[in-house]
């Protein structure tokens, strides 16, 4: 299995799919969530991005379907390239695959040991060990604490700065080894998770990609059209809850002369929708899936 979808119903239910629209998914992956799509498309058309070669080999033989190999921080570009117009609906499903989580050459997991590589794409000239090896100790620090929250970043930071010193860190165990003294007894996976997420987030620049989508969606989908977004930890939400809200990133907000609030958004969901008891115990990847839905005005 590539990827078992996460909140399927939900989502596709948020995009409220018009049979003969113009929809973008912009996290491919195993295809899930646009197979569904494409399930209720008649004349309509799907538009899939995926920066990971491996997701291109899911990529569906259907003339309403066509499979951008891209990075999504460029969907404007590309949705005016192939498109040439407004689309109704556009889903991004944020993170990594199970098929990612579960490679290990590609890094991503604390259970195997593997090249400490973590790019989603190949194009991407850095990877988890040259950022482990070559950033200083208050970066590393910075990274750790901003997208792991790892505690006493500062002294994580210091034993993988000694370890590199006698030996560049190259694989996940050797990462794992640098830190071992760092792990409190008991939660030694939630912490090992929090470092490998932290430089993940980094290796990918996650942040700075999902800004660049977010910032280009209200140019993009037509008056009525759906913005469906699943985030899996707190800053992802945290931009996502911004834009949709204020249709910037820092959530400022913007009033005319009257006090109402400018925002390209009505908020179909006040709160985020996270998945049934049911969906978590059958998933432990949906275990933190936040999912929120806007509609461009
Ligand atoms: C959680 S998976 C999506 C799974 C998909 N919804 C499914 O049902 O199979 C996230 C996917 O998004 C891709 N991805 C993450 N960030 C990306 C970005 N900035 N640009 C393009 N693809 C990205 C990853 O390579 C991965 O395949």
């Amino acid at each position: 299995m590539y990827h078992n979808p996460v909140m399927l119903e939900e989502c596709i239910e948020g995009l409220n799919i018009n049979p003969d629209g113009v929809y973008a998914d912009v996290t491919f992956g195993g295809g899930g969530h646009s197979r569904a799509i494409l399930g209720r498309l008649v004349t309509g058309h799907l538009y899939a991005f995926d920066q990971d070669e491996d997701a291109a080999k899911n990529a569906f033989d259907d003339p309403r379907f066509t499979f951008i190999p891209q990075n999504f921080k460029y969907f404007k570009n590309f949705i005016q390239l192939y498109h040439n117009g407004k689309i109704d609906g556009v889903i991004a499903d944020l993170g990594v695959s199970s098929h990612q989580f579960d490679t290990p050459e590609k890094g991503f997991s604390t259970r195997f040991d593997g090249h400490l590589d973590m790019r989603m794409s190949q194009s991407n000239p850095t990877d988890a060990a040259t950022i482990v090896n070559t950033y200083d100790q208050t970066d590393l620090a910075r990274i750790l604490s901003l997208y792991g929250e790892v505690q006493q970043a500062h002294l994580v930071a210091a034993d993988i700065v000694m370890a590199r010193d006698n030996e560049p860190i190259e694989t996940t165990e050797e990462l794992k080894a640098a830190v071992a003294r760092r792990l409190p007894r008991g939660r030694e996976n939630k912490v090992l998770a929090q470092i490998f997420q932290a430089l993940r987030i980094e290796v990918n620049q996650e942040l700075e990609a999902l800004t660049a989508f977010l910032s280009q969606c209200a140019d993009v989908l037509n008056p009525g059209g759906r913005l469906v977004v699943m985030s899996y930890h707190s800053l992802e939400d945290r931009l996502v809850k911004n834009f949709m809200k204020t249709g910037n990133a820092e959530g400022k907000e913007e009033k005319d002369f009257f006090g109402n609030l400018l925002t390209p958004y009505k908020l179909i969901t006040r709160k985020p929708t996270v998945p049934s008891d049911e969906e978590m115990e059958r998933n432990s990847r949906a275990r933190s899936a936040k999912l929120r839905i806007a509609e461009r005005k």
